[in-house]
């Protein structure tokens, strides 16, 4: 087993600035999975990431009034952060705007083109002639453009198609090879039946109508799909077709990759025909887990059902929470989250059955023997059952492990410690304490019991990685006598083992009040938003790049709301070239637009031109803002439209 590779992933997050526990199952989950495997001793990369291109993240920025880059930018550093709260130990992060990986889908799909499994087609859909924009019949909203409302005309563009349809029968051959493929095995019939049976067709694989994204080489208004560059990040993190990393040799084909059941379909029909394209091997297993639901429904923000992974860690640690995330649910199958739930797992698995068990284990060790268990011991047949059932916990807990079966293992773990609790009952350390001659049979009971804690705790680690760690420290145990190795031995505890008292793993929790304080926290946004981060200061720049920014002095004609926009405002600028400039800024909650009308105001006007909410913008107007208050820039009207600031 050791040293063996194992490349584990998450799927790619859309930057978004409140991710919810639905996103924390996967990555708990997968974070398990790497903890567990390097426990055994393979050589482990997890890899997890964010997904910054396309039209939606464009048009976010758009309504932000930043740019695509500066809004992912904001974002990510977010997602990082929970990453961090949640100890989650991925070995790499990609991003689909880092460098490496653009200039290798630019490659990829420049491979794919001359190859001919991509071609150049045409894409037929919808078209809002004022947005300029294209739309499928399933984005329109009533039939009419989802940004503007009016009415949209059928209409064809110029794309680049990928041949998925030339692997169906490769696809479904390799199922049939592979029957491990696609797990749980309902997802691998529902792919068959619903998307291979009735036909696959040709995937279209750029776009034209906005700009955020990987730009085609050879064909520079075409950008690529989003799902193209997406699922690609599980290649080009290791290195391929770019000099970023070298060890794609190393860990691909992936050994699982783990996704929310709604994407099950790009990783199992497009992701494998892609990597058949290319030549390259298939992923082990694509294992396509269960939804979190709220209320029935699933967690999602546009639903505005989402339980917030700050808000809980705060409250029970970060333990708490990925062990009944972990325990709660099936991974293959939905689960409804509710906070009576949580708090009821954590009162009766935690606080009660492995939380007692440590403390009364450990207070009785010290109590009895001043916190040294002395030499000399005195079996009995009472001792069978729980001794081989510890002894077994390592095998079945692998045993279901092994199939991804977080919540069966953690099952196993938890019978051992509910029986360890009952030998107390029945061994009765108290009683035994009371005759000075039974002092070796009580130090053979207090003996098990911290064996008993030191294999089910050892093997909480990849789930409950401090909470394990505080529970070696209690019971006495070296690093070295909580290995995977020493899971599978009994009797590993030196006969004179120290155990050290500490705090209370997991405090009960008074249920009635909890929920109280969970629904007010709950509903409190604010609180747990990420401090302000300090402006860094910005960095010295030379004359001659400051003299590159052309800042001309604009008249107002007229300023108007942008529909659907609660951000934008359109300006028409005399700006002393004798046309009008169009320039869109997300200043509409500071200004009302007829305030402005006629005022003297400064623009950047050789920036490139940039599409907002579908309108052109040329330029970007000034303006100067401090603690969340944004002040336009504006001239004695004096100045003359087409005077350049110097
Ligand atoms: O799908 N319960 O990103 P994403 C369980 N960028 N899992 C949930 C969930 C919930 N309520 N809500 C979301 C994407 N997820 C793409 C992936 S991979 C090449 C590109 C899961 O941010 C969802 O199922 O929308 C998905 O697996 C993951 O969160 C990321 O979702």
């Amino acid at each position: 087993m050791s040293g063996k590779k194992f490349y584990i992933t998450t799927p790619i997050y859309y930057p978004s600035d409140k991710l919810h526990i639905g996103h924390t199952y996967c990555t708990v989950a997968t974070d398990a999975m790497a903890r567990y495997k390097r426990m055994q001793g393979c050589d482990v990369m997890f890899l997890t990431g964010t997904d910054e291109h396309g039209q939606k993240i464009q048009q976010k920025a758009e309504a932000a009034g930043v740019t695509p880059q500066q809004y992912v930018d904001h974002i990510v550093g977010g997602i990082k952060d929970l990453w961090k709260l949640m100890n989650i130990s991925n070995d790499r992060f990609i991003r689909t705007t880092d460098d490496y990986h653009v200039e290798s889908i630019k490659k990829i799909f420049h491979k794919l083109y001359d190859q001919g499994d991509i071609y150049k087609g045409t894409y037929k859909g919808k078209y809002c002639t004022p947005c300029e924009s294209f739309w499928t019949e399933s984005q329109l909203v009533d039939g009419k453009c989802p940004d503007c409302g009016r009415e949209v005309i059928d209409a064809e563009e110029e794309a680049y198609f990928f041949r998925l349809s030339k692997y169906a029968d490769r696809l479904v051959e390799y199922y049939e090879g592979h029957p491990d493929f696609l797990e749980p095995p309902s997802r691998l019939n529902e792919m068959v039946n619903n998307f291979i049976k009735p036909g696959l067709e040709d995937l279209c694989v750029s776009r034209t109508t906005f700009d955020w994204g990987v730009q085609v080489d050879f064909d520079p208004k075409h950008v690529v799909y989003v799902w193209i560059d997406a699922l690609s990040n599980y290649i080009t993190a290791l290195g391929y077709d770019n000099e970023q990393y070298h060890d794609f040799e190393k860990y691909w084909p992936a050994d699982v990759h783990f996704v929310g059941k709604e994407i099950v379909r790009f990783h199992s029909i497009i992701w494998p025909a892609m990597l058949m394209a290319l030549d390259l091997p298939l992923p082990g297993k694509v294992y396509g887990h269960g939804w979190l639901k709220f209320g029935g429904d699933k967690m999602s923000k546009s639903k505005g059902n989402v339980v917030d992974p700050v808000v809980l860690v705060g409250r029970y640690g970060v333990d708490a929470l990925r062990y009944f995330l972990l325990r709660e649910f099936p991974f293959g199958s939905d689960g409804n989250f509710t906070n009576e739930a949580l708090i009821s797992r954590i009162n009766a698995d935690l606080a009660n059955d492995l939380g007692n068990l440590l403390s009364r284990t450990v207070a009785m060790v010290g109590k009895y023997f001043d916190g040294v268990l002395p030499a000399g011991r005195q079996e009995d047949p009472i001792d069978g059952e729980l001794l081989t059932m510890a002894k077994e916990l390592r095998g079945k807990y692998e045993e279901q492990m092994e199939k991804y079966a977080f919540q069966n293992a953690l099952i196993e773990v938890f019978k051992v410690i509910s029986r360890a609790n009952k030998y107390i009952d029945e061994t009765a350390p108290w009683v035994l304490a009371k005759d000075e001659a039974n002092k070796p049979r009580l130090a053979t009971v207090l003996y098990n019991l911290l064996e008993c804690l030191r294999i089910t705790s050892s093997l909480l680690i990849p789930f409950m990685p401090e909470s394990a760690e505080k529970a070696r420290v209690q019971i006495g145990a070296s690093a070295a006598d909580f290995t995977w190795e020493k899971a599978g031995a009994f009797g590993v505890l030196p006969a004179d083992v120290a155990v050290q008292k500490g705090e209370a793993l997991f405090p009960r929790i008074d249920m009635e009040k909890e929920l109280a304080a969970l629904a007010e926290a709950q509903s409190a946004p604010k609180q747990d938003q990420p401090e302000k981060k300090e402006e860094p200061a910005a960095a010295p720049i030379t004359i001659d790049e400051f003299a590159k920014v052309e800042m001309t002095v604009c008249k107002i004609l007229s300023c108007k709301n942008v529909p659907k926009s609660e951000k934008l405002l359109k300006f028409q600028l005399d700006d002393g070239s004798g046309q009008t400039r169009q320039i869109l800024s997300g200043i509409a909650k500071y200004y009302k637009p007829e305030d402005l009308v006629g005022k003297t105001v400064v623009a950047c006007t050789n920036l490139p031109p940039r599409k907002m909410m579908g309108q052109m913008s040329n330029g970007m107007l000034l303006s100067a803002e401090k603690d969340d208050a944004l002040h336009l820039l504006m001239l004695d009207d004096k100045i003359p439209a087409g005077a350049k600031l110097c």
